[in-house]
Formats: C-alpha cells, structure tokens, sequence
C-alpha cells in the first residue's frame, strides 16, 4: 500500500473553490474587470498574486497598477474571503474526505495536506480537521504555485515518504500537473481534467478499497 495520500485543500476537502472565485470577482468588478467561471478554472492551485496576475492580464490591465498597488488589490481580496470563510464549518468537509481520512489512519497511512493557500491553517481549524493530518506543508515558503511540484515535494519531505510511494489528490489541472511532476500517482476528482491516473466525478466516490485497489494495479 501507498506510505501516505497527499490532499489538496480548495476543491478536495471542502469547496472554497467558489469562495475564492466571488471575491476575486468583486475585486475585479471594483477596478473595471469582468471575470466569469472560465478564468476561475484557471486560477485554482494557483498563489494569490499569481492569480491577480492573471486576472489583471485577462482584462489587458497588467500595467494599469505598480507593485505596492497589486498588494494592495491582493489584501482587499483576501479580506473579502476571509469574511465569507467566517460560517465555515465541519459541515462544509465534501462529500467521502472524513471517512477516508479515518480510514487511512486506521491503516497506518501519512496524511498531507498540500494547498498553496496562505488560509489552510485557519480552514482546517474551521473544519475541525488539524488532527487528521500528519504534515501540512507551509504555503508561505513556496516560491512556485501548481504546476509546480513544489508545494506536494514539500508535503513528502515533511512527512518522510518517498513520491513514488505516495498518491495526490487534485480538483485542479495545474495541481494533477503538479502531483504528475512529483513523481506521485495522481487521482483527479471532478470533469474535464487530462492526464490523472486516476479520476473520479467527486469526492464522494473516494474510498480506502478504491484508491488499494488502483494501488496494486499500478504496482503490479
Ligand atoms: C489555492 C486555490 O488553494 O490557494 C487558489 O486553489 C488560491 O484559488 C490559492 O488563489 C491561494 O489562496 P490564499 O488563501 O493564499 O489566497
Ligand atoms: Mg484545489
């Protein structure tokens, strides 16, 4: 069996994804720029001034604001979700996560968490998960978003395991990218994404028989 199941937060364990999206979308509104769902596709696993960046080029608006400006714009946005996280609790954990994190512990399996967001400690806090898992890896000394493997390279070193001993699990393109790049196995959950080892429609198909069984498919 695997030494340990590496998750990412937004999208996996519970579903900030949208969160995210409204207040990038006020921000946007605030300076002129209409974003839609699309652009969110693109900003999940990716860092917060990565994201603005993104945003302000998808509006032709990347030299319209300096440095201190952008920091600025990307405070404005955290506040914003940090406010809607505010009735955030055990309820909101997706469909499957709690008793697959049990699940794992009962067999003796590392649980990590890799998210590139500044906010996973305060989201675990709320959902009442921080003693699920072993090792979080620290967003704030990251210096690549997904698709990067930084960030699930981290979460390996942090709980001692070998990547070829370890699977990830992604909502986002860039994080199976990530997860790939790490040398995990990855298991993608939700539609439209390419090149998961594994990929199931939600979380709520997710199950210790299910991930030993694409275990011992894949090293046999
Ligand atoms: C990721 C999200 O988990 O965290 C991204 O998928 C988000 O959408 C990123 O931008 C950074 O989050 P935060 O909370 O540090 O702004
Ligand atoms: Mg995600």
């Amino acid at each position: 069996k695997p030494e340990a199941v590496i998750f990412d937060l937004d999208g996996v364990v519970t579903d900030t994804a949208h969160l995210h999206f409204l207040a990038w979308r006020q921000v946007a509104g605030e300076i002129g720029i209409e974003i839609d769902e699309r652009i969110n596709e693109q900003l999940k696993g990716i860092s917060r001034m990565d994201s603005l960046a993104r945003i302000l080029r998808s509006g032709g608006a990347e030299l319209r604001f300096d440095s201190q400006a952008k920091i600025k714009l990307a405070e404005r946005k955290n506040a914003l979700y940090v406010a809607s996280l505010q009735h955030l609790d055990p309820a909101a954990i997706l469909p499957g996560i709690a008793a697959l994190l049990e699940e794992l512990h009962h067999q003796h399996i590392r649980v990590g968490l890799a998210s590139v967001s500044l906010n996973a400690p305060r989201i675990l806090q709320a959902l009442r998960l921080k003693g699920q898992f072993d090792f979080c890896a620290d967003a704030s000394q990251i210096e690549h978003s997904k698709p990067d493997p930084e960030i699930f390279l981290a979460a390996c070193a942090g709980l001692g395991v070998e990547p070829a001993r370890c699977i990830g699990i992604e909502d986002a393109q860039a994080g199976i990218e990530a997860i790939n790049a790490s040398g995990m196995l990855s298991v993608g959950v939700g539609s439209g994404l390419e090149h998961a080892d594994l990929l199931l429609p939600t979380t709520a198909e997710l199950n210790w028989p299910l991930l030993q069984t694409f275990w011992l498919t894949k090293h046999s």
